[in-house]
């Protein structure tokens, strides 16, 4: 497998409901070292996709932004679920928390403001950037490095989402 392996595709999504829909659909397809590395601004929706994913691959109960405890691990029906969020971690931190463990362990990977330690985050990857367009609107540009993420790009592009080159 090749990280020159690469598909970016832009979706305009035009309700919560559509941003609920998109992580079911990626949930859907995540296997055991699935990693999703998102980034965007406060209130993007970043969390907000991680619920809705979490909800999917079965996880009981509320899943609240980690700012603080920068990593959670929840139990789901399908999968473990590993949510980060490390906008308050400096990246020698990061390199202590032995990230890889949760990357290629047994479950599923979300790190909010994954940029910040880019160079820790495994080479197959899917990326998702948000962008808040005003009211429930978001612009998602979805990068898939690596095999299976690659395909899962080139499917949502197929799915007639709405595709973006402004
Ligand atoms: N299309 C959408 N996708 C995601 N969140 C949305 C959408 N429309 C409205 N929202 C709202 O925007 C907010 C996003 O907040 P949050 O997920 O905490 O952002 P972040 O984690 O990126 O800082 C939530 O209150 C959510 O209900
Ligand atoms: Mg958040």
């Amino acid at each position: 497998m090749s990280t020159s392996d690469r598909h970016e595709t832009v979706i305009t999504v035009k309700s919560e409901q559509e941003t609920i829909a998109l992580a079911a659909w990626i949930a859907e397809r995540s296997q055991p070292g699935t990693v999703l590395a998102l980034d965007g601004d406060l209130g993007a929706g970043k969390t907000r996709f991680s619920q809705a994913f979490a909800a999917a691959i079965g996880v009981a109960g509320v899943v609240n932004s980690p700012t603080f405890t920068i990593i959670k691990e929840y139990e789901g029906t399908k999968l473990p679920f590993y949510h980060m969020d490390v906008y308050r971690v400096s990246m020698p931190e990061a390199d202590e928390l032995g990230l890889d463990d949760y990357f290629f362990g047994e479950g599923v990977t979300i790190v909010e403001w994954a940029s910040l330690i880019e160079p820790l985050l495994p080479p197959h990857r899917l990326e998702l950037y948000i962008e808040h367009c005003g009211g429930e609107e978001r612009r998602m540009t979805w990068t898939g490095i690596g095999q299976p993420y690659a395909a899962w790009c080139r499917q949502l592009e197929q799915m007639g989402a709405i595709t973006d080159e402004s």
